[in-house]
């Protein structure tokens, strides 16, 4: 065990270190190479170390450098170095994490990273909150307490009698919802399409001016970060309209929600505390390795009513049992990389890491601009949407970046408009990167 966890961290030690020189998508021929990964399931037992070399010297080279500081696509952030540490120890500790009594250092781990994330996230003091696999799940999770919460206002109890013959919730989302929260309605019963959508303006923000009125139970769900451009639903407009009837509002914050840890960014998340659930990933611009996202919702009574697990024989404690907050019952623990990450960043290190990685968002639009490119969104994040042309040039410019390595950006289409967009959401991302990348992404547009 002792030779083969050493040598595992030297060869990731080396990874780590080779992303600078390498491409950052991998090559068609080390893509091909997994086949040899595979063939019958073996007889018998294979060497520990003789696995872990061929999972090495074939799979290293077929993963995409997402690592790396020169990976701008989705929106997708690396591991600081804090969190992976935290994540290979907990590897080790092998911990169930679904009741304190399996692992009294995670659940402790949990109680003061909930603590830490609600003070980040200017997030109210007293809110419930649970680890899942990232902003899908906690989408779905909120969802569900919210379900719970609108249902039991008029007398439903969701949990005990489904939703065949319950009274109807309305369902309002902005035009550019995340196809994520929209697969979540359909996961927590509500139907994908069976919601009443609110029109949207020129960066993807629900107008205010064109909410309608509400009556009966609902459920609003708002943005904080759009995932093309960046932009935030007006939270304190709608906030205040939907409450005033009654009505639950959930944020979708996957990535959004982490502006409250900038100073110079917070404005943007203003109203978003106003809210009565949250959905943001730790995974994204956190910077903890995948898969980590956070369900939040203000009333911790509601979170516990969707999630709860009663069974005789489950061992129960008389503090908070991780188990009554999320979907799943045995989880990894996901606290250990957040805890870290953010004990490791501190409040002014988290700032840096927002403010940075905003500044070098503005830094790509405004170099592209300057070269003669389109910048189609308002880049007060950390999203840049830029089109080379018409649709046809555009999609032929993000094929080449690809292909060419020196970075990578995924394409989109923005309202009708195709574009390549950039999200600087790493912390490996330095300004060196930035250059680079913008130089290759110039030449390569112009070559185009
Ligand atoms: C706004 C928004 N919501 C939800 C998600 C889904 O996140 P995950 O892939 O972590 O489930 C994303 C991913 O980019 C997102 O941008």
């Amino acid at each position: 065990m002792e030779e083969l966890l050493r040598d595992t961290a030297e060869r990731a030690t080396r990874y780590l270190a080779g992303l600078e020189d390498r491409r950052v998508a991998p090559t068609m021929d080390a893509v091909q190479r997994l086949t040899a990964l595979a063939g019958p399931f073996p007889d018998g037992p294979a060497d520990a170390a003789d696995t872990l070399t061929l999972l090495d010297d074939l799979g290293s080279p077929a993963t995409v450098a997402s690592a790396g500081g020169r990976y701008f696509g989705f929106v997708t952030g690396g591991s600081l170095p804090a969190a992976l540490a935290a994540n290979w120890l907990a590897g080790a500790w092998d911990q169930n994490c679904a009741f304190a009594v399996m692992s009294p250092v995670v659940a402790t781990l949990e109680e003061i990273a909930l603590d830490w994330l609600r003070d980040a996230l200017h997030l109210p003091a007293g809110c419930g909150g649970g680890f899942v696999t990232g902003a899908t799940m906690a989408n779905f999770t909120a969802l569900a307490a919210a379900r719970h919460a609108v249902l039991a206002r008029v007398g439903w109890d969701v949990e005990a009698d489904g939703l065949f013959g319950a009274p109807p919730v309305t369902v309002i989302v902005g035009e550019e919802v995340h196809a994520s929260l929209v697969k979540a309605l359909g996961l927590v019963g509500f139907g994908r399409n069976r919601v009443v959508t609110v029109p949207v303006d020129g960066q993807g923000r629900m107008r205010a001016d064109a909410l309608p009125p509400l009556s009966g139970p609902t459920i609003v769900c708002i943005q904080a970060g759009n995932v093309n451009t960046g932009a935030f639903d007006p939270a304190e407009e709608i906030c205040a309209w939907a409450h005033d009837a009654g009505a639950w509002v959930h944020v979708d914050g996957a990535f959004g929600l982490w502006a409250a840890a900038a100073p110079a960014r917070a404005h943007l998340v203003a109203g978003m505390g106003e809210a009565d659930s949250w959905a943001t990933d730790a995974h994204k611009w956190l910077n903890v390795p995948y898969d980590s996202g956070l369900a939040f919702v203000r009333d911790p009574e509601m979170l516990r009513a969707a999630m709860t697990l009663t069974a005789a024989y489950l061992q129960q404690g008389d503090g908070r049992e991780a188990s009554h907050y999320t979907p799943e019952s045995s989880r990894r623990a996901r606290a250990a990389d957040i805890w870290a990450a953010l004990r490791s960043l501190g409040r002014s290190g988290l700032a840096d890491l927002i403010e940075r990685t905003c500044r070098y968002a503005t830094r790509f639009a405004d170099g592209l601009q300057a070269a003669g490119y389109e910048i189609l969104n308002a880049v007060e994040l950390n999203q840049v949407l830029v089109a080379f042309g018409d649709g046809e040039r555009t999609r032929r410019v993000i094929a080449a970046v690809q292909a060419e390595g020196t970075c990578w950006c995924g394409g989109t289409v923005w309202q009708g408009r195709t574009a390549m967009r950039i999200s600087v959401s790493s912390w490996a991302t330095t300004a060196d990167d930035v250059e680079r990348s913008l130089a290759a992404i110039i030449r390569i547009a112009r070559a185009a």
